[in-house]
């Protein structure tokens, strides 16, 4: 076989076979498939596309690059979740507490930040002395005795994948929905959780930005999983604003742990409750309203967050700073960016808010660079809401006071503020099962 056929089929319109794909993505792993020619394949990908067939044969090629984890030695139903990225989205910081809380494992591997949003590992590793490497067998060991552990991608994970996101990330073909899909769904399939419930954002700060784009993902994902024999379900949640008021990390540990206490911002709060329930219910707890039930009574008891804190104990972390949010480690400097005129916030575009939190050091311009844990942004007016002229609008957090300026720059060049009040997104748009969809 030769890699020129196989690009000038799908270039062509043609759908590939298992044997093609196979041929592609592991020659590509072992380096006989130049970085040229894969670019090429996805390109074509990009614009010709793929069947579901197709798409579900790619993602189990990518799976099958690295080990496939055997969870088995885990008792007992294990769920994950996944996010396909947004700007201050803490939510697996206060679901698989909670889902755990409720007797259901979680064994799960998070990421980092990519680009303007922000990635669990690195919010874990700002509760300091948090370890989120962990060898299999501490790993099993933790989930197995107090039912939780979230540790960082092993590189073993999906290695095809790894390779072909960094390639599709300088070549233009992120943005493809059979690629996403793949890509996701082959991470998820080999970290081996039965129960896998997928938050498909939408909106400017997300890859998808409009509804039919996130349903199709969705939908394809959830067959994805279906096809491999697992329980999926995939949720449309707003990315036109950030999820609670806060960006960066140690702020959104913080903001995390005021929803497991019961005191967070109303609308993370309740899509963390919304997605923990669905996870429940994958996981075989019962309908919606029995799991929301139980989701509320695990934050009210105060279980959930006990879960938490036993969770960074196990991996090491100080939990002092859970229980009193004070204890962070502060940024040296703040700074109030205030409105120039009274009016509504008419737009706030999310990708510019998260750009604006890397820019003061929350998230990394270059891969090598390193995070200031303390860095962020708190936002006191969001997309709707009515500021006078003078207010602040949000406080900057950095530990070098040269940084605010571009932060800003960044920021303004998103806002728009008028006399009349924008329409505002509903928190979740649709539930996507192997049953098909329900818009709400
Ligand atoms: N997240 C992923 O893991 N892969 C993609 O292709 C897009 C988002």
């Amino acid at each position: 076989m030769r890699m020129y056929d196989v690009i000038a089929k799908k270039r062509d319109g043609g759908t590939l076979n298992h044997e093609e794909l196979a041929f592609a993505v592991n020659g590509y792993v072992a380096g006989d498939v130049p970085d040229y020619q894969m670019s090429a394949l996805l390109m074509a990908i990009y614009l010709r596309g793929m069947t579901d067939e197709e798409t579900a044969m790619l993602t189990d090629v990518m799976a099958h690059s690295g080990d496939m984890v055997d969870l088995s030695a885990i008792a007992g139903v294990k769920a994950d979740k996944h996010s396909t990225g947004g700007v201050g989205d803490k939510t697996t910081l206060v679901i698989a507490p909670i889902v755990a809380a409720c007797g259901v494992k979680i064994a799960k591997m998070s990421g980092r930040g990519l680009g303007h949003t922000g990635g669990t590992i690195d919010k874990m590793e700002a509760v300091p002395g948090t370890r989120t490497s962990l060898t299999q067998e501490e790993f099993f060991k933790q989930v197995n005795e107090i039912g939780i552990s979230v540790i960082g991608q092993s590189g073993k994970i999906a290695v095809a994948d790894k390779k072909m996101y960094a390639l599709r990330d300088v070549t233009a073909t992120v943005g493809c929905i059979p690629l996403i899909a793949s890509s996701i769904m082959s991470k998820k399939l080999a970290a081996g959780s039965d129960a896998i419930l997928l938050d498909v954002t939408m909106g400017d700060g997300a890859f998808m930005k409009d509804l039919d784009g996130a349903l199709e993902l969705a939908r394809q994902m959830v067959a994805i999983g279906t096809a491999h024999g697992r329980k999926v379900a995939a949720l449309i949640t707003d990315m036109d604003k950030p999820l609670g008021h806060n960006i960066g990390n140690s702020l959104e540990v913080a903001e995390s742990m005021a929803v497991l206490q019961g005191n967070g911002p109303a609308d993370l709060t309740e899509v963390c409750l919304q997605l923990a329930s669905n996870m429940l219910v994958l996981a075989g707890k019962g309908d919606i309203p029995t799991c929301r039930k139980l989701a509320e009574g695990v934050i009210a008891d105060g279980s959930a967050f006990e879960k938490c804190c036993q969770m960074f104990a196990a991996q090491g972390g100080d939990t002092s700073v859970l229980r009193d949010a004070d204890k962070f480690q502060k940024a040296k400097y703040s700074y109030e960016l205030t409105a120039p005129t009274d009016g509504y916030i008419y737009k706030n575009d999310v990708e510019k808010i998260g750009n604006a939190s890397v820019l003061l050091g929350a998230g990394r311009i270059k891969k090598e660079d390193s995070i200031d844990f303390a860095a962020g942004i708190t936002m006191h007016k969001k997309l709707g809401d009515y500021v006078k002229a003078g207010e602040s609008i949000c406080t900057f957090y950095a530990d070098d006071e040269r940084l605010f300026a571009a932060a800003e720059e960044m920021y303004r060049g998103g806002l728009v503020i008028r006399s009349e009040k924008p329409s505002i997104p509903p928190l979740i748009y649709a539930r996507v099962t192997a049953d098909g969809v329900e818009k709400f």
